[in-house]
């Protein structure tokens, strides 16, 4: 019985260890309000997370120019809509998310 309770008390503790970890790039993506217009693998309002991957596939540099337009906004690369700017949302979340998003957008 004691030990039940030992194994009980260690696994809380790890699920409070874990809810404290830094949230994921797709949690992220959410609550920053990306997807209310990408999706990984559809056009909605933007273009996919895949299509952006994609196109800029070995482009080394990249990373810090879509950080900046996604802060700023701008339009023009995919057609005439254009994204709004996210003053919101700090540059270290941003830098997540944009990394997530040219390495495929994985799931997990
Ligand atoms: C209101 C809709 C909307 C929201 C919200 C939005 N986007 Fe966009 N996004 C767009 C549109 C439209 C484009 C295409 C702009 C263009 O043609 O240059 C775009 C383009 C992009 C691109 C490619 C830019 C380029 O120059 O190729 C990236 C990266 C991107 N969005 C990431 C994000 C991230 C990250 C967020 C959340 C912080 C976000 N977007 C939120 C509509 C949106």
């Amino acid at each position: 019985m004691k030990k039940i309770i030992l194994l009980i008390a260690l696994s809380s503790i790890c699920n409070l260890v874990s809810a404290a970890d830094e949230p994921s790039p797709a949690a992220l993506a959410g609550s920053n309000g990306c997807l209310i217009c990408h999706n990984a693998s559809q056009k909605l309002v933007g273009p996919s997370f895949k299509s952006i991957a994609e196109k800029y596939q070995g482009q080394a540099d990249i990373q810090k120019t879509l950080v900046n337009k996604v802060r700023n906004g701008g339009a023009g690369s995919w057609g005439k809509i254009p994204m709004p700017a996210h003053p919101d949302s700090t540059e270290a979340n941003l830098n997540i998310i944009v990394a997530w998003i040219l390495k495929g957008s994985p799931a997990n």
